[in-house]
């Protein structure tokens, strides 16, 4: 295809602002399906995404259109995943296209996440065209959102588009501006092959599906190609494009995005960002800024039924092979028995993959405390890093450490501006910015990660009524008076308790877990101490007193059946207990425990 004849683009948008509506309308205005084949949301392929209202996996679609000109193009559409947990995933896939619609829903105006989405394209240097959808609605107002977009981002939003992705308004509009507005992609034909990969899934049938941008050369069916960042080769045996069904072609040129397939078996062989060539004469630079996917949230998964591991096993082998990004161990817990540690990109990765073992496996699971990973530096110069408490080193031995720390990003109105720092503040927050974009505050906040993972989303949501917006990015680690708290429970250490804690607020998450644990755990024969510790430090204590009869005592030599029947209800609840020791501590507490409220 002649270059000039090609446009690729984004949609940069907030959850529920109408990208895949919008994404969805380009394509059938543009007759690529025809109307009785549109199903809702096409872009949007996995249940869960849908049933959460997020894209988790780009997709792509090639539209070809008939402009006012008289000339026909090919507009390829990326569909960025909208969430913080894939910043690298979005940044890899601004660089293959060269314009961005930025569509903020003019109902609503700018969110935390836009901003951050937006960024990502100004540093890909794309041309940014601003639509302001849902104008169909009532409380619409353009003049308002245009100029927040002006004030905001910083960009002209005088030529603004207004369009309703409901009604179709605008819609032909849009697809004139892609064409008038955004640049077509460069690219050199004579050159060995430089081509991006963009994305990578698996399917049943054709193994893994490799979504590419020839940035120079020709990628050609039946080629040998190199995979530079792992310098694996592979045998193309398909190219094509969607449409958004698949269609097969023969190659694909400079500009042009589209798939290979080359036998490849494991979604992990293929790395996002990374660079395709020739076998031999291949370009002799790699694309810059390539980066392996790297678990930043770790955290324990058990089955609930100890007789579930091997499926276990399985779900998380099988999910692997699709997500690059997700990383396991196996892990041996004394109080959750044989279960995995596992590594996500955050905290919404996590909650998918747990969703999906649960749902689409049938296992009920217990997840310990999310953890993030630390820099542990010992006194003889190394450095580990930690990523469960439960391995934390002889402190004799530990020189300092350091943890993550993050630049939050939030967006809230006014009324709950109060409510949002003292969050900030509670959860070790620095702030480092505070600016006004009418009658909504904008506020930069440096946090730990640590304070983050577990519930500030949640919290924040709620303390906001859901008004606020949030998003962040991974700024560096900093060292800080950090320690680990074990709880025991009657005199022994249960390790899946065990948390990472400020030094500060330890005796006070310390006294808060004791208490939680003290209601969580059911009344034995015997008192019980639930403590928190520091080394060999009680810094919280609560005793859980015993029970005043023996109830089985009134059995002995009783009616037989209501002994059995006892039995069985006791077997049945042991089942959602674990025994530690001579303690028997319920499944939930292990989660309920860690809550901070
Ligand atoms: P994610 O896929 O979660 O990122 O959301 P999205 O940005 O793709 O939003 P989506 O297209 O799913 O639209 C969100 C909601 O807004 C849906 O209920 C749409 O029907 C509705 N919607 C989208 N565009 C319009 C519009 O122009 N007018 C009105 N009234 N509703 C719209």
């Amino acid at each position: 295809t002649d270059l000039n004849k090609i446009r690729n683009f984004s949609i940069v948008a907030h959850i529920d602002h109408g990208k895949s509506t919008l994404a969805d309308r380009l394509i059938q205005e543009t007759g690529t399906v025809e109307d009785r084949d549109m199903k809702a949301q096409l872009l949007d392929s996995m249940d869960i995404e849908r049933e959460r209202g997020i894209t988790i996996k780009a997709n792509t679609v090639r539209i070809d259109y008939e402009a006012d000109d008289g000339e026909t193009y090919v507009l390829n559409l990326i569909d960025t995943p909208g969430h913080v947990d894939f910043a690298y995933e979005v940044s890899r896939s601004m660089r293959a296209v060269e314009g961005s619609l930025l569509v903020v829903d003019s109902s609503q105006g700018v969110e935390a996440q836009t901003l951050a989405n937006v960024y990502h394209a100004m540093e890909a240097d794309h041309e940014i065209v601003p639509v302001l959808n849902k104008i169909d609605l009532p409380a619409s107002d353009c003049d308002r959102v245009a100029e927040q977009i002006e004030d905001v981002i910083g960009i002209d939003a005088t030529g603004a588009i207004q369009v309703s992705a409901k009604t179709g308004q605008g819609i032909h509009e849009t697809l004139e501006a892609i064409v008038k507005e955004l640049p077509a992609p460069t690219g050199t034909l004579d050159a060995p092959l430089k081509a991006m990969l963009v994305d990578s899934w698996y399917d049943s049938y054709l193994g893994v599906i490799v979504l590419v941008r020839i940035m120079d050369g020709t990628l050609k069916k039946g080629m040998k190609v190199r995979f530079m960042s792992n310098n694996t080769l592979h045998h193309v045996d398909r190219i094509g494009v969607f449409r958004p069904e698949m269609q097969m072609i023969e190659s694909l040129g400079p500009g042009e995005i589209g798939f290979l397939t080359a036998s490849i078996k494991q979604v992990r062989d293929t790395r996002v960002g990374d660079t395709i060539t020739n076998e031999r004469n291949g370009t002799p630079v790699a694309l810059d800024g390539f980066k392996p996917a790297q678990p930043v949230v770790f955290c324990g998964l058990f089955p609930v039924d100890s007789a579930e591991f091997e499926d276990l096993r399985d779900a998380i082998d099988k999910l692997a092979l699709n997500d690059a990004s997700f990383s396991f161990e196996m892990e041996t817990s004394a109080a959750l028995g044989f279960g995995f540690r596992c590594g996500f990109l955050g905290l919404l990765h996590l909650e998918v993959i747990r969703d999906r073992i649960e749902r689409e496996y049938n296992i009920e699971l217990i997840t310990t405390a999310p953890s993030v990973i630390y820099h542990i530096y010992m006194r003889d110069g190394s450095m580990l890093e930690l990523h469960n408490p439960a391995d934390m080193p002889d402190l004799t031995h530990v020189d300092h450490l350091e943890e993550p720390r993050i630049k939050a990003t939030i967006l809230v109105p006014d009324d709950y501006l109060g409510d949002v720092l003292k969050l900030c503040q509670d959860r070790r927050g620095i702030q480092e910015d505070l600016t006004y974009a009418g009658s909504r505050a904008m506020v930069v906040y440096d946090l730990p990660l640590n304070e983050v993972v577990f519930d500030f989303y949640d919290r924040l949501k709620s303390v906001t009524k859901g008004y606020a917006s949030f998003d962040y990015q991974m700024t560096g680690y900093r060292q800080d008076n950090l320690v680990k708290m074990s709880v025991l429970v009657n005199d022994e250490p249960v390790d899946a308790l065990s948390t990472m804690v400020h030094r500060d607020r330890a005796e006070e998450r310390g006294r808060a877990m004791c208490e939680k644990l003290k209601d969580l755990i059911p009344r034995h024969m015997f008192k019980i101490p639930i403590q928190a510790a520091i080394g060999g430090k009680v810094i919280a204590r609560e005793t859980l007193s015993a029970m005043r009869k023996d109830v089985t005592a009134k059995c002995y030599g009783g009616d037989a059946t209501r002994k059995k029947k006892l039995l069985e209800k006791q077997k049945k609840g042991k089942k959602k207990m674990r025994q530690f020791g001579q303690v028997n501590i319920p499944q939930e507490a292990f989660i309920s425990a860690l809550k901070m409220d």
